[in-house]
Order: structure tokens, then sequence, then C-alpha cells
């Protein structure tokens, strides 16, 4: 089970004596699955890996609803913020990004989105978020949340245009979405740790930027990462896909492979147990209006 990538970066790059033991994996975040597809794309993968990322309910469950609410606490613990009433910009309207300006307009905020993807703006322009390029987002922002699994969002560039206090946190996986550097060497004075987790950075001209968990992801610095309720779900369908690659896994060549429908619909079908909810049934008159075409409307 890899978390970014890391782990078959390691075997691949360090024991690759171990290789040709290994049955298969699953990783089990976007950036880790962005590494994977690199790989296989030159060939260098030398098992199947499932993207177990690309779930259904690991999508929902850990980036929209857990990470969204994780990383708005750990801005608040860092900075303990109003968020009600302030303008907070998001970058990035993915599984992530959108779980988080959901958090952020919960609390009364403003929101901005910024995006590269034209289907993914809409989405947030039609969920009711103003969308704008990060030029223009700057100079109006109060709290800026990077989510993209790029980087350089929030570049040099864009420093000369941030308000005095403008905090800035990231939520992606590595720490290169908000230039580190860049804001360092703009920089006049560093103060570490005006409170835990926010640095402050004072610019030539007077103006303070506070910089969260050293640009590092701001929920698993400054708050506990996800809760237990998600971190259940996310490893419960890593379990049961590597329990799906270990009876198969003699079928599947090295590259990265989608996880099974059907595991999505147990993960959501053993949740919904747990949770107490309960769905209907289709009756046979129902399961067969659907999938017959002679039935028309
Ligand atoms: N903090 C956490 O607990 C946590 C949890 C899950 C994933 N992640 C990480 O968060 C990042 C995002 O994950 P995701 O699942 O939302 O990915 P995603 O692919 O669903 O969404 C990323 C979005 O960012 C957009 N984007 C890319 N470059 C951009 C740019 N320069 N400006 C604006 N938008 C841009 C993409 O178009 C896409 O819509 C990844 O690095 C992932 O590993 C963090």
């Amino acid at each position: 089970m890899d978390d970014g990538g890391d782990l078959v970066n390691t075997l691949h790059a360090e024991r690759p004596e171990l290789l040709a033991a290994v049955r298969g994996g699953c990783e089990s975040t976007a950036t880790g699955v962005i590494r994977l597809r690199r790989m296989a794309a030159e060939g260098a993968l030398a098992f199947p890996m499932v993207a177990a990322d690309a779930t259904t309910t690991k999508r929902m469950f850990d980036n929209t609803c857990g990470t969204g609410q994780s990383v708005i606490d750990g801005v608040l613990r860092a900075t303990n913020t109003l968020l009600a009433g302030r303008v907070v910009v998001v970058a990035g309207y993915g599984a992530c990004g959108r779980g988080i300006a959901e958090a952020a307009r919960g609390l009364g905020a403003q929101v901005v989105v910024t995006e590269v993807d034209p289907v993914r703006a809409l989405e947030a322009v039609l969920a009711g978020f103003r969308v704008q390029p990060m030029a223009d987002a700057a100079p109006a922002g109060e709290v800026f949340i990077t989510a993209t699994g790029s980087r350089d969002v929030i570049a040099g560039g864009h420093l000369p245009a941030l308000r005095d206090g403008a905090i800035l946190a990231n939520a992606g996986h590595f720490d290169v979405e908000i230039d580190v550097q860049a804001l360092a060497e703009a920089a006049v004075k560093v103060t570490r740790d005006v409170r835990p987790h926010t640095d402050e950075y004072l610019l030539a001209d007077g103006r303070r930027l506070l910089l969260l968990a050293e640009g590092r992801v701001v929920n698993l610095v400054a708050a506990e990462g996800n809760p237990p309720q998600v971190m259940d779900v996310s490893f419960a369908g890593q379990a049961l896909v590597l329990a799906w690659l270990a009876a198969g896994a003699a079928g599947l060549p090295p590259g990265v492979h989608a996880v099974p429908a059907e595991i999505d619909e147990q993960i959501a079908r053993l949740t919904l147990e747990s949770s107490g909810a309960r769905i209907d049934i289709l009756t046979p008159a129902q399961r067969d209006y659907l999938t017959s075409w002679r039935h028309g409307p």
C-alpha cells in the first residue's frame, strides 16, 4: 500500500533485487498515481499497481469530505483566524479543492476558485463559486489554499499583489504548490512560529505574509489529518483491492490499473451499513425496465 509513490519509487531506485517478488500494490493519492503513470509510460514499472485513489468512495470520503474539513481545521488551528466574510482563494477544484471550498463557504467565507481545467472550472461556477485566474484572485484573497497536485501555483510573480496579512496554506501532497523559495527571497525578515506552524514573511514594503506549515500539507502538519472514519473507508478500500489483486495478480501486467466497479460498490454498501443507512432494491420489473431497449418513454 503506497501513499504518494514513495515506496514504489524506493523499491525501483534502491532495492531492485526485491522487485521480482512483488505481486502488485495499490496507490492511495492522485499525485502518486501521476508518478506511477509516468513510470509505466517509460516501461519502468515492474509490477501491477492499482490506482486506489480513483474510487468514487475514496474520493468522496477522503479527498472531498475528510480533506475539506481537516484542511480548514489546519488553517484555523495555525491562525485562529475568522473565516466568515473573508475572501478564501482555493486553487484547484478537484476532489480536494471542492471539499475545501465547501467547508470554507460553510463557515461563511467568500470563496474564489482558481482552475486550469475548463470542465472543473465550470463545475465551480455552477456550484456558485467565483472563478478567476490566480493573478486576479491574488490582490483580493485573504486566505489562500492550494490543492492542485501541481507546482508554483502561488509563484514569485503573485507575491507583489498579495495583501498585508495574507495567509498561505497548501493541501497538495508535495510542498511545491507555494513557491516558498521565492517567498524567502522576497522577504527582508522571516519570523518563525509567530504561532505554532505559522511563519511570518516581512516584505521590503512592510507587508507581512503568513505561511502555514512551511508550505507542507497543512492538515497533516497543523491538524490531525483526516478523521478516523475517513481513513477507515480509504484503508478498507485498499485492503479489498489488495485481496482482489492477490487473488488475480498473475493475470495483470505491470502498469496502472483501475479499481473494479464492484469493489467501489462493496465499499459503499459496507459504509452505508455501518452508518445505519439503507437503500431500496430494484424490483425484477424495474430491473427489466432499466435494462431492456424495448421499453420506450
Ligand atoms: N491534504 C490531504 O489530506 C490530501 C488528501 C488527498 C489528496 N491530497 C493531494 O491534494 C492534491 C489534489 O488532489 P485531488 O484529489 O483534488 O486531485 P484532482 O486531480 O482531483 O484535482 C486537482 C485539480 O487541480 C487543478 N489544477 C492543476 N493545476 C492547477 C493550477 N496551476 N491552478 C489551478 N488549478 C490547477 C486540476 O485541473 C484539477 O481540477 C494532490 O497533490 C493530492 O495528492 C491531499
